[in-house]
């Protein structure tokens, strides 16, 4: 989230969920895991090193920190592309008239990460949120940020993406490759990601 003034903040929807599942069932299966989380309600998983962050701007030094002792990284947050130009210190008060919110661009911590990834093994995974064209935006993400493999998520859907317990993602590979799967809990798709992750990973060594 990124604070306007000490009551008011800009967020979106995501809740974490698929971030969480993923960092608990990578941990199930014997992984060292770092969660970098922004502010959810969900409980972390038992045994991860949990990294709690506010703006876009912590949780790319949190991850940035993070990332060089790690094999696999998966990019599951939502996080916002703009913040505002400045956060008050004091709550902005009603009566100036109808005010103008002044944003800021984020840096793209995926981007940051993929363009300085050399030829370093490891795994990087990014999500796509997309409500239309959803493959060619994936492809086009893929391609930018310079990953192995993106999911894509339909978060226009009232059973997958944000908020839902479910979801029914499509995963597109480096080669164009594309597979899709059904409609499952969060947790399902984390293990089949995580199976996929780490058929990569064995190609790779
Ligand atoms: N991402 C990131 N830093 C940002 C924005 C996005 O690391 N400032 C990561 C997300 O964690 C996700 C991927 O980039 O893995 C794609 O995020 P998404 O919101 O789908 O797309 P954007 O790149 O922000 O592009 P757009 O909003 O135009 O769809």
């Amino acid at each position: 989230l990124e604070p306007l003034d000490p009551v008011r903040y800009m967020s979106n929807r995501s809740s974490g969920k698929m971030g969480y599942a993923l960092a608990k069932a990578a941990r199930r299966r014997g992984a060292k895991v770092t969660l970098v989380s922004g502010p959810t309600a969900l409980k972390p998983p038992r045994d991860v090193t949990l990294c709690l962050v506010k703006t876009a701007e912590e949780m790319r030094q949190a991850v940035l920190a993070e990332c060089r002792q790690y094999d696999v990284i998966i990019k599951a947050a939502a996080v916002l592309d703009w913040r505002p130009k400045e956060t008050a210190e004091h709550k902005i008060k009603k009566g100036r008239g109808v005010q103008t919110l002044e944003l800021v661009e984020n840096p793209d911590i995926l981007a940051e990460l993929g363009c300085s990834r050399g030829n370093s093994p490891c795994i990087l995974v990014g999500f796509a949120a997309e409500t239309q064209d959803l493959i060619a935006n994936a492809q086009e993400k893929l391609k930018k940020k310079n990953l192995d493999l993106i999911v894509v998520n339909d978060v226009s859907r009232e059973d997958a993406g944000f908020e839902a317990d479910t979801n029914a993602v499509k995963i597109l590979y480096r080669d164009g490759h594309l597979e899709e799967l059904p409609l499952m809990p969060k947790e399902e798709v984390a293990e089949q990601l995580l199976d996929r992750i780490k058929s990569l990973r064995e190609k790779s060594l």
